[in-house]
Formats: C-alpha cells, sequence, structure tokens
C-alpha cells in the first residue's frame, strides 16, 4: 500500500519519478506527490489529491527541473485523501522531505513529544513525524547550519530507532541534492541500481525502464544512495555488502500492450503463465522436482498436520490446496485466514508444515503468521510470484509462481499459477509418502500441463460470457455457489465480481443455501454456479433447481458436452472437460473474464478498484 520512488541520476527526476509512480500506481491511488531538489538548491513540492494524472497535470502548468527527487502515491490510512496529507511531507525548517509506506503504530506519541518541543504539523499522517523526528535528531548531531553527509545519516538512523511499526522510507535533505537515503522494516524497497544513476522503488517495475539490476533492502537497513555510488548500512551504521539481483521481467511486462486494461492482459497471459509455472517440475523418472522446498524425503514422510495460511484470493487457492492435499498425500490441513491465524491458538508442533501463500511476498497479515509459525519452531514454505519479497527471505523453502509482474489490483495469473504450484505440491507430498500410485501421478501431471491448452480454448471464445454479463444489469447483489473444489472457485469468482465491480456477491456453498441464503433469492439476485463435471454434479444442479423456483436468474459454468444444462439456466459458459481436482484453473478463468466485463459494463476501472491496493502492508 502505497508507492514511493526515489531518483538520482543525470536525467530530470520529475520524469523518472512520474514513470515510476505510474508503475506503482495499483498500490495507491488516492493522492500523489513528489518533490525536487533544484539547482539552487531547493526543495519544489508539487502533490495534489486524487490519481495521478492530477498530479501529471500540475506538473506541466508547473513543471520542476533538478536531477534529484522523491516521490509518492498514496493509499489514506491516517487522514483523508487530500492534497494536505499527501506526501512528501517536510519538517518545519523545510529543508528535510520524507515519502513513507507503511504505518508508525507509535506515531500519536512521537506527535506529541514533538509539538511540546516546538515542532508545527500540517497534515494528519503519522508519516510526518518521520521529518520531524530527523529534524530534531539533527539539531543534536550537528551544527544546524553546516551538517554533514554523515550527520543526516546519523540523524535519520536515531528517528528510525524510535519508530514502532512498518516503514519504507526515501528521504533527501535540501543541501544534500546529490544524495538519498532509504530504509525499511516491513514494507517493500528495492534500488535499482544503473550506470551513472539510482531509482529507489517499492517495487521492481518501477525501475526497469533504467536496469535490472537490483539492490534489495533488507529489514533494519538503510542506504545512502547518489548518483554513482549506493552503500547499505545496518542501524549502527556499520557498512554491509549490498545483495544485488538480475531481474529477468521485461519492461514489456508491466505494460498493456494492445489490452486496455492489466486485468484482461493479465487473464489472457494464463496460458503461458501457467506453462512457466509448471516447466521443469517433472523429471524423466517421473520424480516431482521441488528442491526448493528444502525438506528431505524424512521431514515429508513425518509430517502429522498442515496449516496453509494466506489472503483473498491466496486464501482460495489455499482452500483448493487443502483439499488436493488431503486426498492425495492423506495429511490433515487447515487452512487459515492470516489476520486470523495469527491470534488463534494453532496446534504447531515439529511435525507441523506451514504453507504461507502470498502473490506479492509482502502481505502483512500473512507474514505476521510467518513470524508466529517460526516462534512455534513450524517449518514454513512460502509461495509466492515476486522475487525478493519479504517471505522469500523468511520461509524456509520458497516455491515461486512464474506469472511474471502481476499489475491489475484483482489477482487473476498470480491465482491459477499458485493453484498449479499447489497441485505440484500436493503431488509431491503424496510421491514421497507413497499415498498415491506413481502411474497415477504420472498421469494426473501429464493431464495438469495440458491445463494451459486448455485455458487458451477458454480465452479463444468469450462470446458467451461476453452475454452473460447482462444478467448482472442494473443488480445490486449476486450468488455464486459451488461444490467440493468448486466452492473455493465460487469463492474467488465472488471475490473477483466484488472488488472490482462493486456488486455484492456472495459465495456458498451449494447443499447450505437452503439452510439460510435461499431466502435472499429475488429475480434480482443472479445465480451463478460452478457446475462442471463432478461427483456432486447431479446435486449442484438441485440446487441451482431450488433458487430457480425462486425466480433466480441463472449462469452455469458447465463442462462442454454436457447437453442438459442449456435448458436448466439463462446462460451456460461451456469449458473443457478436465478431471475434477484439476477442474479450477479451467472453471475460474470464466468467471474472471465475466467480472471483468460487468466492471467495464458499469463503466468501472478493473485495474484500479475503489479502497484497494495491490500489496496490503496494513494490519
Ligand atoms: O499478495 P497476496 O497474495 O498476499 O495478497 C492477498 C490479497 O490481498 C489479494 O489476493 C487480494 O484479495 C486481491 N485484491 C484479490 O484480487
Amino acid at each position: 500500500m502505497c508507492g514511493i520512488v526515489g531518483y538520482i541520476g543525470p536525467r530530470q527526476a520529475a520524469d523518472v519519478l512520474l514513470s515510476g509512480l505510474a508503475r506503482l500506481e495499483y498500490r495507491g491511488y488516492d493522492s500523489a506527490g513528489i518533490v525536487v531538489n533544484g539547482e539552487q538548491p531547493d526543495l519544489e513540492v508539487r502533490k495534489t489529491e486524487g490519481k495521478l494524472a492530477n498530479l501529471r497535470q500540475l506538473l506541466a502548468d508547473r513543471p520542476v527541473q533538478g536531477k534529484s527527487g522523491i516521490g509518492h502515491t498514496r493509499w489514506a490510512t491516517h487522514g483523508p485523501p487530500n492534497e494536505v496529507n499527501a506526501h512528501p511531507h517536510l519538517d518545519c525548517s523545510g529543508k528535510i522531505v520524507v515519502v513513507h509506506n507503511g504505518i508508525i503504530e507509535n506515531f500519536a506519541q512521537l506527535r506529541t513529544q514533538l509539538v511540546s518541543s516546538g515542532h508545527r504539523f500540517v497534515s494528519d499522517t503519522d508519516s510526518e513525524v518521520i521529518a520531524h523526528l530527523i529534524e530534531h535528531y539533527l539539531h543534536h548531531v550537528a551544527d544546524q547550519d553546516r551538517p554533514s553527509e554523515r550527520d543526516f545519516l546519523q540523524a535519520v538512523t536515531q528517528t528510525i530507532m524510535r519508530l514502532e511499526g512498518a516503514y519504507a522510507l526515501a528521504i533527501m535533505h535540501r543541501d544534500f541534492p546529490d544524495m538519498l537515503v532509504a530504509a525499511r522494516k516491513d514494507s517493500p524497497l528495492i534500488i535499482g541500481h544503473g550506470v551513472g544513476e539510482n531509482i529507489i522503488a517499492s517495487d521492481i517495475p518501477a525501475v526497469l525502464e533504467y536496469t535490472h539490476e537490483v539492490v534489495v533492502l533488507h529489514d533494519g537497513e538503510l542506504a545512502l544512495v547518489h548518483a554513482d555510488d549506493l552503500e547499505v548500512f545496518n542501524l549502527s551504521l556499520e557498512r554491509l555488502e549490498p545483495e544485488l539481483m538480475d531481474i529477468e521481467w521485461d519492461l514489456a511486462d508491466t505494460e498493456k500492450g494492445e489490452y486496455e486494461d492489466f486485468m484482461l492482459k493479465e487473464i489472457y497471459e494464463q496460458p503461458r503463465a501457467l506453462r512457466d509455472t509448471l516447466r521443469g517440475r517433472m523429471a524423466d523418472d517421473g520424480t516431482l522436482q521441488l528442491s526448493e522446498l528444502a525438506m528431505s524425503d524424512d521431514e515429508i514422510r513425518e509430517l502429522r498436520h498442515v496449516y496453509l495460511i494466506a489472503c483473498g484470493t491466496s486464501y482460495h487457492a489455499g482452500r483448493i490446496a487443502k483439499i488436493l492435499i488431503e486426498r492425495w498425500a492423506q495429511l490433515s490441513v487447515d487452512v487459515v485466514a492470516s489476520s486470523e491465524f495469527r491470534y488463534g491458538s494453532p496446534l504447531i508442533d515439529e511435525h507441523t508444515l506451514i504453507v504461507a501463500i502470498t502473490q506479492s511476498g509482502e502481505t502483512t497479515d500473512t507474514m505476521a503468521g510467518v513470524t508466529e509459525a517460526h516462534l512455534k519452531r513450524a517449518r514454513v514454505i512460502g509461495i509466492t510470484n515476486v522475487l525478493g519479497s519479504r517471505i522469500t527471505r523468511e520461509a524456509d523453502g520458497i516455491l515461486y509462481t512464474v506469472a511474471g509482474p502481476e499489475i491489475g489490483v484483482a489477482a487473476t495469473k498470480t491465482f491459477t499459477t499458485q493453484i498449479a504450484a499447489v497441485t505440484v505440491l500436493a503431488l509431491k507430498l503424496a510421491q514421497v509418502r507413497g499415498t498415491l500410485p506413481q502411474a497415477e501421478i504420472e498421469a494426473l501431471f501429464a493431464e495438469l500441463s495440458r491445463v494451459p491448452d486448455l485455458v487458451e480454448r477458454v480465452l479463444a471464445d468469450t462470446d458467451a460470457i461476453v452475454a452473460a454479463a447482462a444478467l448482472f444489469e442494473g443488480v445490486d447483489s449476486s450468488l455464486f455457489l459451488g461444490r467440493g473444489i468448486g466452492v473455493p472457485v465460487a469463492m474467488e469468482g465472488a471475490l473477483k465480481l466484488k472488488e472490482i465491480s462493486y456488486i455484492h456477491a456472495e459465495a456458498y456453498p451449494a447443499g447450505e443455501m437452503k439452510h439460510g441464503p435461499i431466502a435472499l433469492i429475488t429475480s434480482r439476485v443472479p445465480v451463478v454456479a460452478v457446475a462442471t463435471s463432478s461427483a456432486t454434479h447431479e446435486k449442484v444442479l438441485s440446487n441451482v433447481a431450488e433458487t430457480q423456483a425462486r425466480d433466480a436468474r441463472v449462469l452455469l459454468v458447465g463442462t462442454q458436452g454436457d447437453q442438459k444444462l442449456a435448458a436448466l439456466a439463462d446462460h451456460v459458459i461451456y469449458v473443457p472437460e478436465v478431471s475434477e481436482l484439476l477442474s479450477p484453473i479451467v472453471s475460474v478463468v470464466p468467471l474472471q473474464l465475466l467480472a471483468y466485463h460487468v466492471t467495464k459494463a458499469r463503466g468501472c476501472n478493473p485495474d484500479m478498484p475503489r479502497n484497494l491496493a495491490k500489496s496490503v502492508t496494513v494490519e
């Protein structure tokens, strides 16, 4: 939540900051701002309420010149999304300026202390205390008129040690136009290391235009950034060796190309993303290759219980994983929303495996669950899409999805690749534990490898999906039903619809309808049911008939060739035949597209739904 960017080098900083913020806008879009250190030197601040387009216009009207600067796109936590609360924030002297992503939990206490010692605050944000606190410490460590770079760094370090909560920071001082400071704890931050230029950013897409070489800043580290030099320190100001990584993503991966929206592009990228995620996972001798789990076969055999923790869409991938692991590996599994896991009483011992699923690798709730699991000495495997993200450093083993950057706030290709990853994981656990015959494992993997082709077939003909979107015209509420592995698919379909179209959508196990929710059914509450071939197929259809008897208008996702469906529903979207346990990827794709088309018909922006941000780094 919130995107930050910083630039120092030979280019006009404002141009780089704007293009970086555009690539980070998915992290927050209720206000934006930049500050550039001009030639004088002088800090030129420009900030506005609303989306980045407003800031772009302001900069066209009142341009700023200078070769270093920092910028921010905000997802409001403390204080309404107006111009005053937009970042950057300055100290009283107007020389120290800060952009911040995260939450300073002890800001109220710090603010009271600073106010009583004479500091004047202008915003409601927690972030502004950081600028004032640096000013306070700089006053103590340096001759105010002539602080050195080192004094400034020391004041930043002392400030950081007073902060409780999460932060990624980019900081400038008016009198040091050749230097930026970056620091982080529990919020993501990287530095793109270019030739004669450096770019600080919350996420990789913001730097790809300039460099593919990235320094990942770790918790408790800060960086002193010059145009041609970059030093990393710990909080005792001891120098550390920067961890450099080469990023393979292309700039084109972060652009819409021929598509109207990122969400649509990312839906269409799924066949490629799935193939890349599955590539190389089965050796010629039929052994599943998951060495990144860093678990011995004995450790896998000794497992007694698995907890899957995740949020939102990733939680739905966890619900699918539970079904697969229980069925194939004969291990009991609990799936817990990460925000509940850390405050519950999970029963964890050395035979418990925690699998944390998070596409961003940064979700605060999930990372808090990982910390909790480690405190209880459990082994943690992370499933993520982002190289170098927090979970890659904190989990004991990592399984990557290879979806490429996902910019749309609604998760699509990261979800289906998560399903592919957990399917391979479940098969691997079964293989090592000897709970599924090898021939069956090979047959299932072979079928899974064909799923990307099936998704391609769904994407090749979307007329029925576009037509079905008409069911939602003028509608305020809807129900999504399924049974068995169709329940998490229905849950994901409902989440997609509600988060981008703002139509209420409730997912329910179809058999539970009669215990309450059926009371909601009217002709104005469409029912979407996952009715693909399954052991409970007939039961799903009976439950759907019960809603139709109460005037519901019905959309079924069914299996190609299932002739009877047309007579049972207002709309049917057919998907290719696939085994029941491998069906979620194929059946969720039309639901993603349904949500997309309903949203477009309502004139909403699927990439930037209101109140949401892509990466949720607050509790
Ligand atoms: O990065 P994560 O997978 O941890 O994110 C979890 C959720 O915040 C995320 O899936 C969210 O629900 C999406 N907006 C769903 O489309």
